[in-house]
């Protein structure tokens, strides 16, 4: 699917916030957990540390704070929200869902709200969501929340992933704007790669069972070189295809916030789309890939370091389990 706004109301995002766990896992923690080292990390990945959540710290619970500042940031009571929308791997439970728990705990009385899944590329999923309803006036102001456990899901015996992944949460609110907003959106899927990053039981597929929990199928299990492969096209075709449907260059493009999986997809991507360093948007050495949360905790920490401004044209793109992938062309509307 590839959208460019054209004429209409447009909608963008008029306040951000982030939320992150307390405790911090280095690479030097995981030295004395798995056969790994901080060079190989940090070589592979550029990932320096992440954050775990608490045992009876849950999605809702991460969700909760950043939500709070992002409401704070745009000026908004959580009453006057019409919709709450949460991306997330790792829900509280299946159902209530996230967003249900997260609008009753912030008093937001008068919206619908229901979870989004698509791995990492969740947010732009929600993003394109509420840019849909708000812009076409079904809602007038809608939380996107990308929230992730993933510290749970993970299997901390298989250093092929548990050095990867973080916990975190990032929250936006969108409304009509007068200048600025969302340009376009190119979102996509292809399950055929879906065995390469993905989290067997618990589902109708594998009900959940002794054998399941003994055979370790309740944890993510990924063939990180495929994922690695597909993600590094993806990320620069979805972007590159949006630029030019959205009639803009990467000259155009004043910082390119992508989902933080690996440093080196990363550096693949914008080297292939021609972005210079100055312009990239990296945070992963100190999160990790908190898949669904990675965007708005780089666009949180982007905007705290002064890179966001009204005006400021921002390109997003993240590739996940699914496969799904999505880009995101906006110009930042918020103070
Ligand atoms: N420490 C030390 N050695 C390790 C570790 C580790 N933590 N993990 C793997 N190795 C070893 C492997 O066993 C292998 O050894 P061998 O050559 O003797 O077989 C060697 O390192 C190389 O392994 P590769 O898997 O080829 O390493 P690669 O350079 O591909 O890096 C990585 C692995 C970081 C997982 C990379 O493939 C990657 O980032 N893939 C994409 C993963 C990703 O982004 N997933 C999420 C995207 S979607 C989402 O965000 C949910």
């Amino acid at each position: 699917m590839i959208a460019r706004v054209d004429g209409g109301a447009r909608a963008g995002i008029t306040g951000i916030g982030v939320n992150v766990p307390e405790k911090v896992l280095t690479n030097a923690d995981l030295e004395k957990m798995v056969e790994t080292s901080d060079e190989w990390i940090v070589e592979r990945s550029g990932i320096r540390e992440r954050r775990i959540a608490r045992d009876d710290e849950a999605a809702s619970d991460l969700a909760l704070p950043a939500a709070r500042q992002a409401l704070e940031h745009a000026g908004v009571d959580a009453a006057d929200l019409d919709l709450v929308v949460v991306a997330t791997s790792t829900p509280d439970m299946l159902f209530p869902s996230t967003a249900a728990i997260l609008a009753e705990a912030l008093g937001a009385k008068n919206a619908y709200a229901y979870d989004t899944l698509a791995a990492c590329s969740g947010f732009l999923y929600g993003l394109s969501q509420a840019h849909g309803l708000v812009s076409g006036g079904v809602a007038k102001r809608a939380l996107v929340v990308g929230s992730e456990t993933l510290s749970k899901i993970v299997d901390w015996t298989d250093r092929s992933t548990c050095i990867l992944f973080g916990d975190g949460a990032g929250a936006a609110v969108i409304e009509r704007v007068d200048a600025g907003g969302f340009i376009g959106f190119e979102l996509g899927v292809d399950a055929s790669h879906g065995n390469d990053l993905y989290l067997p039981a618990g589902g109708s597929r594998l009900p959940p069972s002794a054998e399941t929990v003994a055979n370790g199928e309740h944890w993510v299990r990924m063939n990180g070189r495929e994922v690695f492969k597909v993600a590094t096209r993806l990320m620069v075709t979805s972007a590159s295809e949006l630029l030019e449907a959205c009639g803009a260059t990467v000259d155009d493009v004043d910082i390119y916030v992508p989902h933080q999986a690996n440093q080196r997809i990363i550096d693949h991507a914008a080297k292939n789309l021609g972005l210079p360093p100055e312009k990239v948007f990296i945070n992963i050495d100190k999160y990790g890939n908190t898949s669904a949360a990675s965007i708005p905790l780089a666009l949180a920490d982007a905007h705290a370091a002064g890179r966001l401004e009204p005006g400021t044209r921002v390109l997003m793109s993240a590739v996940g389990g699914g496969l799904t992938w999505g880009s995101a062309y906006m110009t930042w509307s918020a103070s």
